[in-house]
């Protein structure tokens, strides 16, 4: 009954998987990453207090927080019983990734103690938090691939070579710089989108605490007092007067040059894509830069 409540993400890492391999093995592996990405959902949002998810009222919201972890917990438990059927790279990379993913979710709660400055910090939490398992599961499908291609009958048993580790490793490099212009763009478009294209508030990273690359690259380009302006907005219930001129100058001085830098990590990621031969996975770099949510 909870688990229908879930609404439908943008599955942006079973896109990436099943443009590296279609295989019926493939879609298992896309189900497990869509469980761990909806158990670190459902968690994230009980940690953000969010009240709404995808346009519909979270599940926190609605059935309170005991129910959404334990949830959580069934999802994220099912998603490890049946990633011990596949090769125990791809058990222990996949695992690893979901430890980086609860690190920068720990990040992200440290950094929203305070109004953070530091670009760096925010790039590092946003790395584990996001880019790390669209980086593995890119990883993963190749070697899914691989695997299928040296034992098809027995694909977890393959003996996987250097020459495969190798080249599943600029597979992981593609993904991590998808994953940062990604996740750079999902900052943009809470800023630039209204309520109902994002399915939650505008703005609500930065009322809830979240002081992402656009407000850290306003406050680097604004003069001491706006800056104590700007901090002094940090956590408070902000003026509808207060929130337009926020706006206004996100949209003047501070939006382009974050464009810049997602863009820089798409072409990256484009590169990537180009020496891995892979023609589907350049137009998916095009298709999240230019989404609208
Ligand atoms: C969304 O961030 C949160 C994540 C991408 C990761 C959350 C990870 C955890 C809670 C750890 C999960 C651990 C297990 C074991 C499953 P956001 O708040 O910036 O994005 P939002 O606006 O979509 O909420
Ligand atoms: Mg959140």
């Amino acid at each position: 009954m909870l688990y229908k409540q879930l609404q439908e993400g943008k599955m942006l890492r079973s896109k990436l998987i099943l443009n590296i391999i279609n295989h019926e093995l493939a879609y298992l592996l896309c189900a497990i990453i869509e469980l761990i990405q909806s158990a670190s959902l459902l968690h994230d949002d009980v940690i953000d207090e969010s009240e709404l998810r995808r346009g519909k009222p979270s599940l926190n919201a609605e059935f309170g927080n005991k129910n959404a972890i334990m949830l959580g917990d069934i999802l994220y438990s099912r998603a490890f019983y049946e990633l011990s059927k596949f090769h125990p790279l791809i058990a222990q990379n996949l695992s690893l990734s979901v430890s980086k993913l609860s690190i920068g979710e720990l990040e992200d709660v440290f950094l929203e103690q305070k109004f953070n400055t530091n670009e760096n910090e925010y790039l590092q939490m946003i790395e584990h938090k996001s880019a790390d398992l669209i980086a593995t599961s890119a990883q993963c499908a190749f070697l899914l691939k691989d695997c299928i291609r040296l034992d098809s009958k027995n694909p977890h048993n393959a003996q996987l070579d250097s020459a495969t580790c190798n080249k599943a490793a600029i597979y992981y490099e593609y993904g991590l710089y998808l994953g940062m212009a990604f996740q750079i763009i999902d900052d943009i478009l809470d800023i630039t989108q209204d309520t109902q294209t994002l399915g939650k508030p505008t703005m609500r990273d930065f009322s809830g605490g979240k002081t992402t690359l656009p407000y850290i690259y306003l406050y680097h380009e604004l003069q001491r007092d706006e800056q104590i302006w700007l901090q002094s907005l940090f956590k408070k219930d902000i003026t509808h007067a207060d929130k337009a001129k926020l706006h206004s100058l996100l949209l003047e001085k501070s939006l382009d040059k974050t464009k810049q830098k997602a863009q820089d990590y798409a072409k990256i990621a484009k590169q990537h894509a180009i020496t891995l031969n892979n023609p589907k996975l350049e137009s998916l770099i095009d298709s999240m830069i230019q989404r609208d949510f």
